[in-house]
């Protein structure tokens, strides 16, 4: 039926043949969150969130520190590579990179980071929101860089990894005192992050979005350290953190249920660490994994950002040995079989 070739079919099947020659299943990955997925923007601000010095980096390309908060690469990184993109996630805010580089991939997220303005604010890092204003400028060096046409085709078929919440309760609601926590119970609590997590998606899918992947929160509890505060359980994992990991991931479940059904067009969903790395922790050996119960940087107990530092002499030697990189973040060696398991789960929904 010649009719039916319309200039707007050709260019979808012009689209198809793009991305199949290139081996890309989506143009790009735009990623949003915490230190779990920073890979540089908290290195622009004056706040003691940082990991942009060794031995941070000490297995990433060039042994360099680059302020992700692992010894390696991070899931965004990851991510990018197993859709056919780059390897790295670069950061918005790194004066190394430009548009050109953006265009296939870019990182707002900010280390300290939450779904809460409060817990940003703890630490002095990009809220949320903000993350979503840098990300429209985007859209407009985007639309500036390629042509209107073919960056709205990209934002639209892009897919968006957002990652945090874990220092909404471990940085906010259960440090600081007088705070959140003297206004809501945990279970409240989780509920208005939700709210947030809802609102965040929907602005982004009024912005263009239609892939998202919402990603759940780890078991918090198993952390080096959370592990170190439990002196009497022998540094066994907390299971209350659990059980609140557990319980928000069940409510953003609901939440990407509801987002399914609501916004036409849109698929979304969960990305839940929580029971693959559980079993990693359970079963460490299975994975050619050594030391779970601290991290490699320093004791291995309490030590992040600055404190983990050169100066220390007791960080290890082979960090392919150690679930945890840090007291609070995963070695590259984690994040690769983390997201190994959510290609093959959630995010196989995008290939
Ligand atoms: C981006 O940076 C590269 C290398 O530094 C440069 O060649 C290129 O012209 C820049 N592109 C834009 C759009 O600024
Ligand atoms: C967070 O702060 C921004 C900027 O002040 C504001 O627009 C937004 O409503 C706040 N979010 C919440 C959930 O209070």
């Amino acid at each position: 039926m010649a009719h039916m070739y319309t200039p707007w079919l050709l260019l979808i099947q012009l689209a198809i043949l793009v991305s199949k020659t290139t081996g890309a299943k989506v143009p790009a990955v735009i990623v949003f969150g915490d230190s779990s997925v920073d890979a540089g923007n908290n290195n622009r601000l004056s706040t003691i969130a940082k990991s942009n010095f060794e031995p941070y980096g000490r297995d990433f390309a060039g042994g360099r520190p680059t302020g992700r908060f692992s010894n390696g690469r991070i899931p965004s990184d990851f991510i990018s590579e197993a859709f056919g993109l780059k390897p790295l996630v670069p950061a918005y805010l790194d004066p190394q990179y430009n548009i050109s580089d953006f265009a296939t991939g870019v990182t707002f997220a900010s280390a300290g980071s939450g779904y809460d303005n409060a817990t940003s604010d703890v630490l002095s890092v990009i809220p949320l929101w903000k993350e979503l204003v840098y990300y429209k400028e985007y859209q407009a060096k985007l639309r500036a860089y390629l042509g209107g046409t073919k960056a709205n085709q990209v934002l639209s078929e892009a897919l968006y990894v957002m990652s945090c919440g874990t220092n909404d309760f471990l940085e906010n609601y259960y440090t600081i005192p007088g705070g959140r926590r003297s206004q809501y119970t945990v279970e409240q609590y989780q509920v208005f992050l939700v709210g947030i997590a809802e609102n965040f998606v929907k602005e982004l899918y009024g912005l263009g979005a239609r892939k998202i992947s919402l990603g759940g929160l780890p078991p918090m509890g198993c952390m080096p350290l959370e592990r170190a505060t439990n002196f009497i359980g022998g540094r066994a994992c907390l299971q209350d953190y659990n059980k609140v990991s557990l319980d928000f991931n069940g409510k953003l479940k609901a939440l990407v249920f509801k987002l399914n059904k609501d916004l036409p067009g849109i698929k979304v969903v969960h990305s839940n660490p929580y029971y693959i790395l559980m079993q990693i922790i359970r079963r460490p050996s299975l994975y050619g994994f050594e030391a779970v119960e601290v991290g490699c940087c320093a004791t291995g107990t309490f030590e992040m950002g600055y404190t983990c530092n050169q100066m220390n002499q007791l960080t290890c030697r082979d960090a392919t040995k150690y679930v945890f990189w840090d007291s609070f973040h995963p070695t590259q060696q984690t994040n690769s079989i983390i997201v190994g398991h959510l290609m093959k789960t959630s995010l196989a929904a995008f290939l």
